[in-house]
């Protein structure tokens, strides 16, 4: 049996503010059971729900000597679907509002966790052949397995995969302080280690030492050795070229699928959506507070509010948007001027636009599953796992092609009657209207090569089957055997 440990800052069910909980919480179930012991540790927030806390375990606790003090370190776990969760207490680093806060303070938090995570493995008696470490939080793991962790039987093998989800973020602070966090000697902190642009850097750190490195699509881990994606490390991308590929994201095909889905209205498939789906965008309509038409096209988005996202496209042919036969419902959350655009557009034109803004999964199932289309015009995307639940519920992706956008909608060609979505290439407003409008026309003067769209889209399989296998072999080729 081959032992994995996935180590991360959140997992569904318990904590998510974004895809890489999708994404941790939803993988592991997906191996084989029978070759593959696949566990998860994430911190013990305090913001998770009180009805997670209420089931989790304790299981033991120790000191750890951090930071020059002696730190309680509990483990609580919890099986859940069949896959062990641990997760790593320490009231005072992680009892915020949110998994993330203040920088500074994040970076010592994940600092210690990464200590903790590595430390509690003897404790609890598993001993992973491979650690599979997400983002800058888990940076530090790979380093540690190469530097203090070393030495001893129980370490000495482990490997270590880091997977890029966002390149973004990577965890930055001068050298003084990160050096005070993580424990490490002056050696690590040169350029060809965790030091960049004079600065300390945990993504680095993962990076330079894992033993292999992936990100969630082919295209993003193209993009990444470019400048314009790179956010500076895209030298060190193609310097580590060799130990980096792509394999894309899959999502949760029983928590994600129409036929059975509880949130929604009415459940539907690939064989009656054309008379079952509508019921839920009427049913959505009648909800917000929206023109009840079944006609009428309705675009769905639902997202983080951030630059990410292509919202400063979006404010941009807003007006032109509101001004077509269409309505527009919105949930997310993020930066306040995205917020505040999407609820004056709502005030300007009820009926015709619903901001949400707030945090809703099963609001976010119900625009999945009422919506036409569904718009994600991002500057950049690792992978992106909104427009495959678009895809899943027969509801057209019109995205722009970058990263995992690109890899997973392929575009409408209305000769070849192939495509299950509308894409443009360049990062502007006018680009992505006209793509919009395009999609426009399908639906209203071709309904019938609209529903085929849908019926492609549907027919396409982004569950986690075919991209599980690929980690099973990248842990076999590590692991030797
Ligand atoms: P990212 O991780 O960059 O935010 P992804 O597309 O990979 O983007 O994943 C986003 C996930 O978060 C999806 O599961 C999406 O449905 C969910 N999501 C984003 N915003 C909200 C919200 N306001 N309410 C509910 N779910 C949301
Ligand atoms: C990040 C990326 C997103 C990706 C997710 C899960 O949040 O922004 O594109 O789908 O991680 O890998």
């Amino acid at each position: 049996m081959k032992k994995i440990l996935f180590v991360a800052s959140e997992a569904v069910p318990f904590i998510k503010t974004g895809g890489l909980a999708d994404v941790v919480g939803s993988l592991p179930k997906c191996f084989n059971k029978e070759y593959y012991d696949v566990r998860v540790m994430i911190p013990k927030y305090l913001c998770i729900k009180q009805e997670w806390r209420d089931k989790m375990d304790y299981i033991d606790h120790f000191y750890m000597d951090y930071m020059g003090q002696s730190r309680y370190v509990g483990i609580m776990h919890y099986e859940h679907e069949g896959i062990h969760f641990y997760f790593i207490d320490n009231e005072g680093y992680f009892s915020g509002p949110k998994p993330y806060g203040d920088w500074l303070y994040d970076l010592e938090k994940f600092s210690f966790f990464c200590n903790a995570a590595l430390s509690a493995l003897p404790v609890i008696g598993f001993q992973p052949d491979v650690v599979h470490c997400h983002d800058w939080q888990t940076g530090l793991i790979p380093v540690y397995l190469k530097d203090r962790f070393r030495g001893g039987e129980f370490f000495c093998n482990m490997k270590s995969v880091f997977t890029i989800h966002n390149l973004k973020f990577q965890g930055v602070w001068d050298v003084k302080t990160i050096q005070r966090f993580s424990g490490l000697s002056n050696y690590y902190f040169a350029p060809d280690k965790l030091e960049a642009y004079k600065d300390g850097n945990l993504l680095k750190g993962g990076v330079v030492f894992a033993d292999a490195i992936t990100t969630v699509s082919d295209t993003y881990a193209e993009e990444i050795k470019m400048p314009f994606y790179g956010e500076g490390l895209d030298g060190l991308m193609r310097a580590r070229s060799g130990s980096l590929r792509g394999i894309v994201n899959g999502i949760d095909y029983d928590d994600f699928n129409p036929a059975t889905d509880s949130m929604i209205e009415q459940v539907y498939d690939a064989r009656n959506f054309r008379k079952e789906k509508i019921k839920n965008k009427r049913a959505l309509q009648r909800e917000l507070g929206l023109d009840e038409d079944d006609g009428r096209m309705m675009i769905g988005v639902v997202s983080r509010l951030t630059d990410q996202k292509g919202f400063d496209l979006i404010q941009y042919v807003m007006e032109d948007l509101c001004s077509d036969a269409i309505q527009l419902v919105v949930l997310g959350t993020g930066e306040e001027r995205y917020e505040n655009m999407f609820r004056h557009f709502a005030w300007k034109y009820p009926g015709k636009v619903a901001a949400l803004i707030y945090y809703s999964e099963p609001m976010s199932h119900k625009i999945y599953a009422a919506s036409d289309a569904f718009l994600m015009p991002s500057l950049f995307e690792p992978c992106g796992l909104s427009q495959l639940m678009a895809l899943r519920y027969g509801t057209v992706p019109i995205v722009r092609e970058t990263g995992g956008l690109k890899d997973t909608v392929e575009p409408y060609n209305e000769f070849e009657g192939t495509g299950t979505g509308f894409s443009f290439t360049n990062y502007n407003a006018h680009e992505m209207l006209a793509s919009v409008r395009y999609a426009e026309r399908v639906y209203y003067d071709k309904k019938r090569e609209w529903n085929k769209l849908i019926d492609r889209a549907m027919a396409k399989d982004y569950s986690w089957n075919a991209s599980a296998l690929k980690y099973q072999e990248l842990y076999d080729w590590l692991i030797g055997y």
